[in-house]
């Protein structure tokens, strides 16, 4: 039985996710075109809106198959404002989701990815029935450990030229929680 995920809408107060959809991709590409929403992200600052399709493309064939999902954070009267949800889900050899977010360079420090986390945590943990939930921090990302430890989040390790984008190696630190 599907989970769902591509069609779910969640509310968290004035703040409304809903998953990425084609009609996004004008508004994914503004977020993701800037550099400093980008700068540890595992992508290139887009420079064409097809990128943006891709993105989503790719978002709506994980939940497709149950191995993901990602919604789109609206504002009333801002519009796209971030992204948030889980770049995998593995429910059959483990139960383990990673998530991951972002949000619009503007509205960083005001707290609002740390009333969102939970929300995308209690869904991992108590819907899906995950034991673990992981996240992938490129080394540097400040911001997103400090959102993690926040959170309950263990630092587990790094892990050495983790990944490969922007033509050169990234170290990557690997943050878990378990349902307990
Ligand atoms: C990672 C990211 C989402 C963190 O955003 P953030 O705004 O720092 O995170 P939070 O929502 O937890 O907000 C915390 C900040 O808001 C402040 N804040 C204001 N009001 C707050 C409130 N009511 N509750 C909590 N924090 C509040 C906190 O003091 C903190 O600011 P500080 O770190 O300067 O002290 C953001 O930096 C981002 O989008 N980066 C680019 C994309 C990216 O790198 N994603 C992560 C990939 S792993």
């Amino acid at each position: 039985m599907s989970l769902g995920l591509g069609s779910r809408v969640l509310q968290v107060d004035d703040l409304q996710l809903r998953p990425l959809a084609a009609a996004d991709a004008e508004a994914l590409f503004a977020l993701f075109s800037d550099p400093d929403v980008t700068e540890y992200m595992d992508i290139d600052p887009l420079t064409q809106v097809a990128e943006a399709r891709d993105i989503i493309a790719w978002a709506q064939d994980l939940a497709a198959v149950d191995q993901g999902g990602r919604w789109g954070i609206w504002r009333p009267g801002a519009g796209l404002i971030g992204t948030c949800g889980f770049n995998s889900l593995e429910l059959s050899r483990g139960r383990r989701g990673e998530v991951a977010y972002d949000l619009a360079r503007a509205e960083w420090g005001k707290g609002i990815m740390s009333r969102l986390l939970p929300v995308i945590l209690d869904l991992g943990f108590r819907e899906l029935g995950l034991r673990r939930i992981e996240a992938m921090v490129t080394v540097g990302n400040q911001r997103s450990c400090k959102l993690l430890e926040r959170h309950g989040f263990t630092r587990e390790g790094e892990l050495r030229d983790h990944g490969y984008w922007k033509g050169r190696f990234w170290d990557q630190i690997v943050y878990g929680r378990l349902s307990d």
